[in-house]
């Protein structure tokens, strides 16, 4: 185990201390004061020096002097220093914390700019990380807090801390270890195998919510359908049954019977006999038609051919009337040119010789001879005669030939007029023709009687009429009794529909009825799992009480004094982890004399102090409370307060043993 003694402490304006020095020399010793004196500063100025805290592990405290009026006094040193022996070497460790003042320019006066820390070990003197690095190796910070200060564990520490460091130096326990202790929990092993029981808590607590809630609900239903069941005391389902077969049957038969008359009605003889009166009264019809033109058509056929004739000497009266006219035109024109050209005769016979010759030559200008001029006129004489005895036989020729064809056109004419004259007799004559057929065609006309009047027309029609009649009198009877058919078939269907509603009611009440049962053994089943899941949850309750039990022997047996709670009762009937220190069954919180808190913080020190493998010295504060003080193996520094001593006294062990 390692071994750390406090040699010697030395404080220099150091809270309410202005200069002391703890001679422990490594041993034991009483530091008597009255309130005061210093004291519970050593203690703090021990931790100071070592971690930067006090011994309530606060970081922020009061290092420097104040007046009577909490003024600062300025301009102090601030020193702690201490010798510590670590395993048997000696250590010599220093802190000294001054204000710094600087002077800036052109200021007379310094001003205070703010604090320095310097540090030293075995006098060399080091910065900070360095020193902290130094403590660091001698020991954990945490640990020495909990092994120097006998308060710190249960007053610093928060509880989920101390249950943590109880743990890691006792061990926790399996859940092996637990069902080894008790056999009935062995049926659990499945379960934790799956998850931790306090998830498997959860899960059965869930579980046990939901079916409560649906226990709940399962009455809730049960009574609503209870109270929708209809009364069935009226209705007897063999009984509906019977009937509703009797009326389907009667409903049955009356459908039968409506298409046995439907069917019957259509197919009647009286509607095909119908058909063949209609028949024949239209042979009747077409008969006598067909007589009627017989008698008729001779007279018709002589009288078309005679407006054929008639039409016919028309169009020819016309055509030849065209020709007339055309060829009238013609004979105008040709007159007319005939007098022309007679005009053109009298007027070239008329005309005599007359000689223009010239004199003289045109080309030389001399006159020309006599005889030459004569012979000259006589060629021109007999050119002159010539040309007009040829020309006036042309005129002759032509009007001979124009007065032929004036005269043939004429011929035509009067061929024409009298032709004209003649068709239009004949023409005459077709008109008295067609007078006489239509006279006689309207003769036999008159002599004919119209279809309706034929007494075999008359009797058929009559026939036809009656026949008519019956049929539209038997289908009103038909339709009549159709529809007395379908009101009875309606009332059943009535009937019917009133006896399913008796038989729906049957139904629901049975199905109601079915449904509670499922709800029952539904409610039963739920209730047995319940109970299922109460014992399973007894038994993690049991599993975690035992292994609370378990947990706490394990942990108090590694403590003389000093026991713990590491488990509460809550208010849901479950355990909450918790860590609360006791002395013989006080809560250390709650009431616990301060002589035992001391030997309590002593006891989980000595046994925290094995656990770490270190031995520190103890600053027992107050430790004039205590009478009997529990055996440690570390260094003691025990502060008592003593009124008579107004500055502190120390006693050494070797000055104890003096006394
Ligand atoms: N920063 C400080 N400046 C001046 N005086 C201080 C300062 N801090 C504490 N003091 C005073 O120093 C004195 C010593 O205090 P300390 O707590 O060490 O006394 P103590 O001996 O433990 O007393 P008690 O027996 O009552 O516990 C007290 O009078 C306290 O008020
Ligand atoms: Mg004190």
């Amino acid at each position: 185990m390692k071994k750390i003694t406090l040699e010697k402490l030395q404080l220099t304006n150091f809270k309410g201390v202005k200069s002391f020095t703890l001679d422990a020399a490594g041993g034991n010793v009483k530091v008597y004061g009255d309130n005061a004196t210093g004291k519970t500063s050593l203690a703090d100025a021990f931790v100071w020096l070592l971690f930067d805290k006090d011994t309530s592990n606060q970081k922020e405290f009061g290092i420097k002097q104040v007046d009577e009026n909490n003024k600062v006094i300025h301009g102090l040193d601030h020193e702690v220093s201490a010798v510590l022996r670590v395993d048997g070497k000696t250590i010599q460790l220093s802190k000294l914390y001054k204000e710094k003042w600087t002077k800036h320019k052109g200021n007379i006066e310094s001003v205070m700019t703010g604090h320095t820390t310097e540090y030293s070990v075995n006098g060399v003197p080091q910065k900070k990380t360095e020193y902290t690095k130094f403590i660091e190796k001698i020991a954990d910070e945490e640990v020495f807090k909990l092994l120097t200060n006998p308060s710190y564990f249960n007053e610093q520490l928060k509880w989920e801390k101390r249950r943590e460091i109880l743990m890691e130096v006792c061990g926790d326990v399996t859940d092996e270890d637990v069902i080894d202790s008790n056999t009935e929990l062995a049926s659990l092993l499945g379960v934790l195998e799956e998850r931790a029981i306090e998830d498997h808590k959860k899960v059965v607590a869930s579980s046990k919510k939901k079916i409560n809630d649906e226990l709940e609900r399962i009455p809730v239903r049960i009574d609503e359908l209870n109270k929708g069941m209809a009364d069935l005391s009226d209705l007897n389902e063999a009984e509906i049954n019977e009937e509703l077969q009797f009326f389907k049957t009667e409903i049955n038969r009356l459908e039968d019977q409506k298409s046995d008359i439907r069917n019957g009605a259509s197919a009647s003889e009286k509607k095909n006999k119908l058909y063949a009166l209609e028949n024949e009264l239209q042979t009747i019809k077409h008969n006598h038609t067909k007589y009627m033109s017989d008698q008729t058509l001779q007279v018709e056929k002589v009288l078309n051919e005679a407006k054929r004739a008639q039409q016919n000497i028309q169009y020819e009266i016309q055509d030849l009337g065209e020709e007339k006219n055309r060829l009238n035109g013609r004979v105008n024109f040709m007159e007319n040119e005939r007098k022309q050209l007679l005009e053109k005769y009298h007027s070239l016979n008329g005309q005599e010789f007359e000689f223009s010759q010239e004199c003289s030559c045109p080309a030389c200008g001399q006159d020309l001879p006599e005889d030459k001029l004569n012979a000259a006129r006589e060629k021109s004489l007999e050119q002159f005669n010539l040309s007009k005895a040829n020309e006036l036989d042309s005129i002759k020729e032509k009007g001979v030939s124009l007065k032929a064809d004036i005269q043939k056109a004429s011929d035509r004419i009067a061929e024409i007029k009298s032709t004209i004259e003649q068709r239009q007799k004949d023409q005459q004559i077709e008109a008295d023709h067609i007078a006489k057929y239509q006279k006689e065609l309207a003769d036999i006309k008159d002599g004919l009687v119209p279809v309706e009047e034929v007494p075999a027309y008359q009797d058929k029609l009559k026939e036809i009429t009656s026949l008519k009649e019956e049929i539209s009198n038997a289908s009103e009877s038909v339709a009549d009794e159709m529809s007395e058919i379908q009101s009875k078939i309606d009332e059943l269907k009535d009937q019917a529909e009133k006896l399913q509603v008796g038989l729906a009611k049957i139904k629901q009440h049975e199905q109601s009825r079915a449904r509670i049962k499922e709800l029952e053994d539904e409610e039963r089943k739920l209730a047995k799992k319940f109970e299922q899941l109460n014992k399973e949850e007894f038994l993690m309750d049991e599993f975690v009480r035992t292994k609370v039990n378990l947990l706490e022997e394990k942990i108090n047996s590694k403590f003389k004094h000093a026991r713990f709670k590491l488990f509460k009762d809550q208010v849901n009937g479950g355990l909450a982890e918790t860590c609360k220190t006791t002395f013989k069954g006080v809560e250390y919180d709650a009431g616990l004399n301060n002589a035992a808190r001391i030997n309590v913080g002593l006891d989980i020190i000595n046994t925290l102090s094995e656990h770490y493998g270190l031995s520190a010295p103890i600053f027992v504060d107050n430790s004039e409370a205590v009478t009997k003080i529990i055996d440690t193996n570390a260094q003691m520094i025990n502060l008592l307060v003593s009124e008579q001593d107004k500055k502190l006294r120390v006693e050494t062990e070797a000055l104890q043993e003096v006394i």
